[in-house]
């Protein structure tokens, strides 16, 4: 018998980004864990509503996500990195295998919560991480995913099969 341990988080591991958005300009960096994936078309990011960053997410209605991987994990507390700009003007970490690009569609608001709905503009990847078929790597790129309840980072990066392969 599983145990009920109530109304918990325990949709993880997800995967660890730093949200970025101009400051004028500079950037501002929020190390963000609590994201996701809306349909085919749509990016989520669930950002504590007095953060720093959301007005300026807010007032240039764009912000980019920046994937950690194992490399990048020991300055991503340190929210400072050298940056370029996106084609759409939201900075992108240099050292990132992986960039998105994010237009905000939409603000889900929750208590003391402001969960960013973006579209795609435009995704940056590191060329070594693509694979022949022009898709992105995860077995090289390694994001790094982060878990809540222990407050831990895990690795990620081994294939343990085909998806849909598994069929007797
Ligand atoms: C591993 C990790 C994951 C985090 N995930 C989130 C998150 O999903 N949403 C969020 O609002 N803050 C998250 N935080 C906290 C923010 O990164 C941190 O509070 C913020 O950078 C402080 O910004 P402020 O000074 O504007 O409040 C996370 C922090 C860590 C260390």
């Amino acid at each position: 018998m599983k145990k009920n341990i109530g109304s918990a988080l325990a949709l993880y591991p997800t995967p660890v980004t730093v949200i970025g958005a101009m400051n004028g300009e500079n950037p501002t960096w929020t190390l963000v864990a609590h994201i996701g994936i809306i349909g085919h078309d749509r990016v989520l990011v669930s950002l504590a509503a007095p953060h720093h960053i959301n007005h300026l997410i807010k007032e240039g209605n764009k912000l980019s996500i920046n994937i950690v991987d194992e490399k990048i994990l020991p300055k991503a507390d340190s929210e400072v990195f050298d940056f370029e700009l996106g084609e759409e003007g939201t900075p992108i970490i240099k050292e990132a295998p992986l960039a998105i690009e994010c237009k905000v569609e939409d603000i889900y608001n929750t208590q003391n919560f402001e969960s960013f709905i973006c579209s795609i503009s435009g995704t940056y990847v590191e060329e070594e991480h693509l694979n022949e078929e022009g898709k992105v790597n995860y077995n090289t790129l390694k994001p790094v995913l982060f878990e809540f309840p222990t407050y831990e980072y895990l690795k990620t990066g081994e294939v343990i099969g085909k998806c849909l392969s598994f069929k007797e």
